[in-house]
């Protein structure tokens, strides 16, 4: 912070009307000056600065002291502002922190990080050994003085040279070990530089010390990019690419872009739309997302357009909207990037798509709408699954409401009813919670699973029990009729072909759902086999026969299901009545198959008109005589896991 004296200081010495004389033609008429309003592009001359005082525009109403105006016209912090027009005045405004006695802990880490910077940055643009890396920027068409502006270098393929330079500076290896910039392969005596032959991005925090880098590979190889090792400086959850760079742009226009990547960064900088910043390679954090709304309130999500990409967009959007902010989706055309499109389009086609850009909800609504999702009840019932997450995300009590209504009216569906909707959907989001996906994304994707362009954005993930997104655990849980089939297949090959015929007969049996609705839900929600591991061996064992070796088996199988495969063979002894275990397996697996489907027509039941309402009550009824007759008591486990 700055002293009160010190702000008083700057305020009575600040020359206003010079100040605002850089941004705005005045001219002296009388005892003030007169120019034409930057706050709402005025032509007249209705903005009026007092020498001494501040200003003032009779037409838009904006008005303020010579620190609001360069507040708001350059979007600095008010301490910025402060030494902003201090500098002006020749007076030389020091910050003090009250809180804390000493420099902070981490200074020397963000001096040395700064020097390596400086070093890549020498390396790259004076070095024999940065030629590639400036071929490689000219071929992606950086110029530069915008690689300057970003601060990016070269780290070099040589072992020795950064070591050496910063070793001649006084930093010993030691200090370089500890931060992570030097790493020691296991069984290994040599220090290696943790970024070599890579094009550097340093990465700044939001008050501009230097963090950590991201460097990207020149020609192919994996990881394409690399960042540093998580440290007390560096925690990329908690950083955001150009944050630095672009936070008073994002004040300024009150409004963030957010994109995928540092080209992305790179190219809408280059475009003179500062206010772009990026996640580094993982599902944006809640503590970033609490970091943009530092700043503003507005953020464009601006991502590839590819499905993962889409993916992605709406799991940010979740995660952004659950702070309060407002979302809204910028759509690229097919097969573009922001790098892509800004470099071959140019800065206004950007400003386009920025201002087409619709608010995140009304996205999914129209993507949703043009998949034919409201179309019929069984869709609809998918559709809302899809949505209701989303206005359940909303923490911003105004904009759920007009989420619901907005859903309501689109589904044409009663307020009330998706209302109740909402309260189940967080009670069976508690049930089915898994693991969270914000690990790191795969080398060229966007994070686990990938939605393909039929559906839209499933950013319901987390209400999806059926994905398999999270470690395998049912391998573990004993005694289930997977388990049971299986191992009677595999060890009383006599039984095989009587087992493939009945689970064959579950697969086709046309089970009296009667209704359409709920015969097109049977895939989604069938639950016969809920185990992608059981059924890749069953599928195995019947394509290969009865007496395949188990070797070619192994070769046919993912590692995790020959573990499995080898364990059920182990059991032999465990089998004590085959004839029984079979029977009672595919009784089980057959009432678990009654029971989703009696869920997902129980699911419709609310969003059905009138005339839905007999048949889909028929079926109901049907299905849940059927699920009696097949006995319940035995299949308490299918509740628990849904
Ligand atoms: P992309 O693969 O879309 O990168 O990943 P990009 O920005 O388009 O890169 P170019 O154009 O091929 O150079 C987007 C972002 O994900 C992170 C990086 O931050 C990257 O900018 N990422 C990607 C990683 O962290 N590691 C990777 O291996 C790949
Ligand atoms: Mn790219």
């Amino acid at each position: 912070m700055i002293p009160d004296d010190v702000v008083e200081q700057v305020s009575q010495q600040a020359d206003i009307v010079a100040v605002i004389g850089e941004h705005v033609r005045l001219k002296k008429v009388g005892s003030v000056f007169r120019g034409p309003c930057p706050f709402h592009q005025g032509t007249g001359p209705n903005f009026s600065v007092v020498p001494g005082g501040g200003y003032t525009c009779f037409v838009c109403g904006e008005k303020g002291s010579v620190f609001t105006f360069v507040q708001k016209r350059l979007g600095m912090s008010f301490v910025e502002a402060v030494k902003h027009v201090g500098a002006k005045a020749g007076i030389d405004v020091q910050e003090v922190d009250r809180k804390r006695e000493g420099p902070d802990p981490r200074e020397p880490m963000w001096e040395l990080h700064a020097t390596v910077s400086e070093f890549f940055q020498r390396t790259l643009w004076d070095s024999a050994a940065g030629a590639a890396a400036r071929d490689y920027l000219a071929s992606r068409e950086v110029p530069r003085p915008l690689a300057e502006r970003l601060g990016i270098g070269f780290a070099p393929r040589e072992i020795g040279t950064m070591r050496t330079y910063l070793n001649g500076l006084g930093y010993d290896d030691d200090r370089l070990h500890a931060a992570g910039l030097l790493t020691r392969r296991e069984d290994q005596e040599e220090l290696r530089p943790r970024f070599r032959d890579r094009l550097i991005f340093p990465i700044l925090d939001a008050s501009g010390h230097t963090v950590g880098f991201g460097g990207r590979l020149l020609g192919p190889g994996e990881p394409k990019y690399l960042n540093s090792a998580e440290s007390e400086i560096f925690s990329k959850g908690r950083l955001l690419y150009n944050l630095g760079g672009a936070r008073n742009a994002i004040r300024r226009d009150d409004r963030v872009i957010l994109v995928e990547g540092y080209f992305d960064v790179l190219r809408l900088v280059q475009a003179g739309i500062e206010c772009a910043v990026a996640p580094m390679g993982t599902a944006l954090t809640d503590q970033q997302a609490e970091l943009l709304g530092r700043y503003t309130r507005h953020v464009f999500v601006l991502y590839d357009s590819d499905a993962p990409g889409q993916k992605a967009t709406f799991r940010a959007a979740d995660v952004l909207l659950s702070k309060g902010l407002e979302v809204r989706v910028v759509t690229l055309p097919e097969g573009e990037d922001p790098d892509t499109f800004t470099r071959t389009k140019g800065a206004d086609a950007v400003h386009r798509l920025l201002e087409e850009a619709l608010d995140v909800f009304d996205r999914k609504v129209q993507l949703l709408e043009r998949a034919g999702w409201f179309a019929d009840l069984q869709h609809k019932r998918r559709a809302l699954d899809r949505l209701l997450p989303t206005i359940r995300a909303a923490s911003d009590p105004v904009t759920r409401d007009l989420y619901l209504a907005r859903a309501a009216e689109a589904a044409g569906v009663a307020r009330e009813v998706l209302l109740s909707e909402l309260h189940a959907v967080r009670r069976a989001a508690r049930r089915t919670a898994g693991p969270a996906a914000t690990a790191d994304r795969a080398p060229h994707g966007h994070g686990p699973g990938g939605g393909g362009p039929g559906d839209p954005g499933d950013p319901s993930h987390r209400e999806s029990a059926a994905l398999p997104l999270g470690p395998y655990r049912s391998s573990v849980e004993k005694g289930s009729a997977e388990q049971t089939l299986l191992r009677v297949l595999l060890t009383h090959p006599r039984w095989f072909d009587q087992i493939v015929e009945e689970v064959g007969k579950l697969e086709d049996e046309d089970l009296p759902s009667g209704s359409d609705a709920a015969d097109a839900l049977v895939d989604e929600h069938s639950g016969a086999w809920r185990d992608p591991v059981y059924r890749e061996i069953y599928d195995a064992v019947v394509d290969l026969g009865a007496d395949a070796a188990p070797e070619a088996l192994a070769e046919r199988l993912d590692p995790l299901a020959v573990r499995v495969y080898e364990d059920l063979r182990g059991e032999k002894d465990a089998v004590v009545d085959a004839s029984a275990s079979m029977t009672d397996a595919v009784r089980q697996l057959r009432a678990r198959g009654v029971d989703s489907r009696l869920r997902a027509l129980e699911s419709l039941l609310p969003l059905a008109a009138p005339g839905e309402k007999d048949a889909l009550n028929l079926a109901i009824k049907r299905l849940s005589d059927e699920k009696r007759s097949l006995g319940v008591q035995h299949w308490g486990s299918v509740r628990r896991r849904r």
